[in-house]
């Protein structure tokens, strides 16, 4: 069984949605670094790579929960990492699809790597970075969406937008 998984993702910003999958992986998994993708099609990120990592980090413990950030494609990293799982987490159906195209690509690279697939927990099936950022910016509390320490940045950063546009 292997020790470490590899979680990756946006994270822009992290929310309690990616919190539930990184504390189910820790059930089955030693450590797992969290990755965030450098190079990915989303255009236009809210947060800066540092202030992610920064978010990550301070929602968990360093011994369990390492940070990193990868270029390129996610099984070179992996591999550079000594890593052969890949950890996603699935919420509603409409993940499926997705999540399927990715894990078939990636078996395709590397037959090597696994992606394993961990379940969000039924509060978590409808949040994502997208709409947590689309709700607040419309004013509305998303207190129960994001860590705390991410609320105030989020709120700041969004104020700071609609202040310029
Ligand atoms: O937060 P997201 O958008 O769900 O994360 C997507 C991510 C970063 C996991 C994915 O875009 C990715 O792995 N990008 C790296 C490039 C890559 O390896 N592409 C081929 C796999 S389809």
């Amino acid at each position: 069984m292997a020790e470490l998984a590899i979680y990756p993702g946006s994270f822009d910003p992290l929310t309690n949605g990616h919190v539930d999958i990184i504390e189910r992986g820790l059930r089955v998994f030693d450590r797992i670094v969290v990755a965030v993708a450098l190079n990915v099609r989303k255009k236009g990120a809210l947060f800066s790579v540092e202030e992610r990592l920064d978010q990550i980090k301070r929602q968990f413990p360093e011994d369990e929960v390492e940070v990193d950030t990868f270029h390129g494609l996610l099984v070179d990293y992996a591999r550079s990492r000594g890593c052969n799982v890949v950890l996603r987490g699935l919420r509603a159906v409409s993940d499926f699809e997705y999540e399927l195209q990715m894990a078939n690509m990636n078996r395709n690279l590397a037959p090597d790597i696994e992606t394993v697939f961990v379940m969000a927990g039924e509060n978590h099936f409808y949040i994502s970075s997208t709409l947590v950022k689309e709700v607040a910016r419309f004013g509305e509390d998303i207190s129960e969406f994001v860590p705390a320490h991410v609320l105030d940045p989020l709120n700041e950063k969004l104020e700071a937008i609609d202040d310029e546009g």
